[in-house]
């Protein structure tokens, strides 16, 4: 069997495409530009890119971006008072801190001061809370879960009744991924580096998500067959000539790097029904679902 692949940067794009839309429809009404805040601690250099394709895609989907880097050594008190500031602003809809902070800051703190009507990564405590809860419901739930969730839903692949296997426990991927396919009526699994034997575990998936930040980990044998496969890893690995040896870049003389996933690719795209390739898979959709949270708070604070 050969896996349908799953095309996140086409998924994201139609995402993106209604939302730039929606936010054209309510300008139109007179309505405001829905305006994100990002918060960006130090110079991080994945952070800086992270960043900068955020307020770019806000800029493609007509919608403001207010960025607001501040230095590696800020004090708790100062990001404290800035998300203050950004909470009092009515300009301002929602407010992204970008993680990781540096170790001397008190993520949780921050994180549990953002307004929960601005909190467009669904991260404040109060909207985690409620999405671990039954009957009730976030006002936004952590972007790139919520792409791994459109992804299956866009693929038809059935949620209901489905025994899911998260790999990795992160606050940003596995334990939201795992409450919201809760919520989807799945049977959940969470699987983390202290499981016994997780081949077992994974052979009775249905569906997996791997995001547990470890290069190709999960081998073909290891897939039931027809199951649907949604890779978060985004790993960079060398790249080896035929003789295994690493391919030094021509520029830099430094060895070539690829991204792969936390799934070895080619050997499960034989074996399972669907899967997303990285990259062009999750990544792209984590930010096409941040500016659908963006957009969906300027509408909550319209009324
Ligand atoms: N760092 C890695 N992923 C994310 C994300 O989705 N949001 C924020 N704020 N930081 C991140």
């Amino acid at each position: 069997m050969t896996a349908q692949i799953i095309d996140g940067t086409a998924i994201a794009l139609k995402v993106r495409n209604e939302v730039k839309e929606k936010v054209a429809a309510r300008i139109a009404a007179g309505k405001s530009q829905p305006a994100l805040a990002t918060v960006l601690v130090g110079e991080r250099v994945d952070s800086v890119a992270y960043v900068s394709m955020k307020q770019k895609a806000c800029a493609e989907l007509g919608m403001t971006s207010y960025h607001k880097p501040v230095p590696a050594d800020i004090s708790q008190e100062d990001l404290e008072n800035l998300i203050k500031e950004l909470n009092a602003d009515p300009k301002v809809n929602g407010i992204l801190v970008q993680l990781p902070l540096p170790s001397h800051l008190d993520e949780e703190r921050v994180l549990q001061l953002i307004n929960i009507e601005k909190d467009v990564d669904g991260f404040s405590p109060i909207n985690l809370g409620r999405l671990a809860q039954k009957g009730r419901e976030p006002l936004f739930v952590p972007c790139t879960p919520y792409g791994c969730i459109y992804l299956l839903k866009e693929a038809g692949v059935t949620i209901k009744g489905a025994n899911a296997v998260v790999l990795g426990r992160s606050n940003i991927v596995g334990m939201p991924a795992a409450l919201l396919l809760v919520k989807e009526d799945a049977t959940v699994t969470i699987v983390h580096s202290r499981t016994k034997d997780i081949p077992a575990v994974l052979k009775n998936a249905d569906i997996i998500i791997a995001a547990i930040g470890r290069a190709q980990m999960v081998r073909g044998d290891w897939i039931k067959p027809g199951a649907a496969v949604i890779d978060v890893g985004i790993n960079g690995i060398p790249v080896l000539d035929d003789k295994g040896n690493p391919v030094l870049s021509e520029k830099t003389g430094k060895p070539k790097q690829k991204l792969v996933g936390d799934v070895n690719y080619d050997e499960a795209k034989e074996v399972a029904g669907f899967i997303t390739p990285v990259p062009g898979g999750v990544g792209p959709m984590t930010i096409a679902m941040l500016m659908v949270n963006t957009l969906r708070a300027a509408e909550i604070q319209d009324q």
